[in-house]
């Protein structure tokens, strides 16, 4: 059941100059890729709470990393060491443990925040894990060296060729799907996820995608949240996802 609860900020640095990482203590619980809702200020202003995917959740800490797009980031990023922030959560539908013994996950950008604490629930799991982190520079692959050091394998493509492969991270995934039947996690840029679902259903893959929208209640009441889903039907991001099976929500 998602609670507010009252958390107390122990870190929020930067880790590059869009990027940061904020660390929370208190009482919650969550699951690879669920999300909170963030109350960035006490004041209601925004009044809106933010919503971020769960980056790693252990012994009463929770961390998020969060791009600085707009005011509410803006507003967290100056939160400081012993404040405290609302947060509403854990919410949403996070990521199956898959039925394959090898996993391949996919991550664009900050779309890598979900999958730290989905990597080392597999590590944990006994399953054999690809890492394929992609993004537009060198400098956005933030964390590299943390999924580098868990995950079995690692590769890494940036639009410039300032780091890795220069080109997509959906052709580094058809190399190791050449190779390897996995079961494949994604998180990213909307282009990135709809390749990425194409890919599975070629090589007969499951597939699980954590989607993003614009968020308002996040506990399924406005349908503000809503996208279109195959069979004609629509799913809220909040409460039916964030997490779908490609094939609910991608053609192949
Ligand atoms: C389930 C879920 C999980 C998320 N997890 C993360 C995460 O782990 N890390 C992270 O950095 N961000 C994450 N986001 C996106 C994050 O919630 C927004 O970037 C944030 O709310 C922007 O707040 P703001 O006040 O700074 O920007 P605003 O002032 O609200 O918006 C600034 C700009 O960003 C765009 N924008 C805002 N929210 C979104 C969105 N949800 N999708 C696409 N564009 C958006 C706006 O259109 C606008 O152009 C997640 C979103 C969802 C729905
Ligand atoms: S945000 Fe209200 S239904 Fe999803």
């Amino acid at each position: 059941m998602p609670r507010k609860i009252t958390m107390q900020i122990t870190a929020n640095e930067a880790l590059s100059a869009e990027v940061r990482r904020i660390t929370l203590t208190g009482d919650i619980t969550a699951q690879p890729g669920q999300f909170v809702q963030v109350a960035v200020t006490a004041a209601h202003d925004p009044y809106l709470n933010r919503p971020f995917s769960v980056h790693d959740w252990r012994d009463g800490e929770l961390t998020l990393l969060y791009r600085l797009v707009g005011r509410g980031t803006a507003i967290l990023a100056a939160r400081q060491p012993g404040e405290s922030v609302t947060v509403v959560g854990p919410l949403g539908r996070g990521f199956p443990m898959g039925r394959e013994h090898s996993a391949i996950i996919v991550a664009g950008g900050i779309g890598a925040a979900p999958l730290l604490f989905l990597l080392r629930r597999l590590q944990a799991a006994g399953k054999e894990t690809a890492f394929l982190y992609g993004a537009q520079t060198a400098a956005a692959l933030v964390l590299r060296e943390q999924f580098q050091a868990l995950a079995t394998t690692y590769a890494e493509s940036t639009d410039d060729g300032s780091r890795g492969r220069q080109g997509q991270v959906t052709e580094l995934l058809q190399e190791v799907l050449l190779k390897q039947k996995a079961d494949i996690y994604a998180c990213g840029p909307e282009p990135m996820l709809r390749a990425v679902a194409k890919l599975a259903a070629a090589y007969q893959c499951r597939c699980y995608l954590s989607l993003e929208a614009r968020l308002a209640c996040g506990v399924g009441a406005c349908l503000g949240c809503v996208v279109p889903a195959r069979d004609g039907s629509y799913l809220r991001v909040c409460v039916d996802g964030p997490v779908f099976a490609a094939e609910e929500v991608f053609a192949p």
